[in-house]
């Protein structure tokens, strides 16, 4: 009989098929790694980088590498978060992303990977680079400004609509996502609200007005910030945006609420059989509403700090103190 072919994860031994990345077998698995461009239905681009892992030594991106028996990867070690936080650090002032006034905060792929690696704060100079925005189109807006050029748009509008809305010209820094159409405006491209490039961005650059399936609903924020797909659990639980588009009863944008699927399986019953390592072993992978649900610890006052409160004397002890005063005073 022959031996499962297997590789290490962390120490975990992770079975794969011939042909499969080290991401395949690890979603398959029920385990986590971070990614931003990749999705299993496009094939893999290995363009953002974010699923970054060390594999017998030598960083490789999780998406594209092949798995292979006798690998050791590592993934939620110090050294390659560390290299993640820096590579989410450099997306994030690449573009002009103001999570707080973004339409898709809380269903953002990128935000929510950001949280989940325990990216806090900024740490290169903002870029600020002038993008533009698209409003032509009456059921979607493109705003290039939140664009991360994962080109998933691009992957799933030739290989899965067959389309060719999208492509991306320039390089380096100029890079930017172009349109086919005579006027390179959406409104004027075969771009329709149904098809699925609509439906994969991970992050706010492409945005349905609202839902294909209600013409007259246009209401943005239809589900509150802090109601959302990643407000209410972490991406390693409930996994991609594309994942929740598409299902039943989601409304646009992946703002409805989780729908229930595993990020690997897509069935939250394997999810809780499977080690849920990321989230019990990395307090950062707590959700927004865990944290603020944490009890809060008792603060004892530090007498040094804070001056007691002076307090308000009863009656009596105002009637002993104007008896005393009055004695002392004849
Ligand atoms: S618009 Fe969205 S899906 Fe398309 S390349 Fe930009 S970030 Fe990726
Ligand atoms: S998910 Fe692997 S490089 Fe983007």
């Amino acid at each position: 009989m022959t031996e499962p072919k297997q590789f290490l994860l962390d120490g975990e031994p992770i079975p794969f098929q011939p042909g499969q990345t080290i991401m395949d077998a690890a979603l398959a698995a029920g385990v986590y790694i971070p990614h931003l461009c990749h999705n299993p239905e496009l094939a893999p681009h290995g363009s953002c980088r974010v699923c970054v892992v060390r594999a017998n030594g030598r960083e490789v991106s999780a998406c594209t590498a092949p798995a292979a028996a006798k690998l050791e990867v590592e993934s939620e070690t110090e050294p390659v978060r560390a290299l993640r936080v820096a590579i989410l650090q450099m997306l994030f002032v690449e573009g002009n992303h103001v999570c707080p006034a973004c339409e898709r905060s809380g269903a953002c792929q990128l935000q929510a990977v950001a949280y989940y690696c325990g990216m806090l704060e900024p740490r290169f100079t903002h870029f600020f680079p002038r993008r533009e925005l698209d409003a032509s189109h009456p059921d979607l807006v493109l705003d290039r400004n939140r664009c991360i050029l994962c080109e998933l748009c691009v992957r799933a509008s030739r290989d899965l609509d067959g389309k060719r809305v999208f492509a991306v010209s320039g390089r380096g820094i100029d890079s930017q996502l172009i349109v086919d159409a005579p006027t390179g405006r959406l409104g004027d491209s075969q771009l329709a609200v149904t098809d699925r490039a609509a439906h994969v961005c991970p992050v706010g650059a492409i945005l349905p007005r609202h839902r294909a399936d209600d013409a007259n609903d246009r209401r943005g924020y239809r589900v509150p910030i802090g109601e959302r797909l990643y407000d209410r659990e972490p991406i390693s639980r409930v996994g991609d945006v594309a994942l929740h588009d598409r299902s039943p009863g989601s409304r646009w944008g992946g703002c409805a609420e989780s729908t229930g699927q595993d990020a690997g399986t897509g069935d939250l019953s394997a999810a809780k059989s499977a080690p849920q390592h990321r989230l019990e072993r990395h307090s950062i992978g707590k959700t927004k509403l865990e944290r603020r649900l944490e009890p809060k610890l008792e603060r004892q006052p530090d007498p040094k700090r804070e001056p007691r409160l002076e307090q308000t004397p009863t009656p009596e002890q105002d009637a002993a103190a104007s008896s005393t005063s009055v004695q002392e005073g004849s």
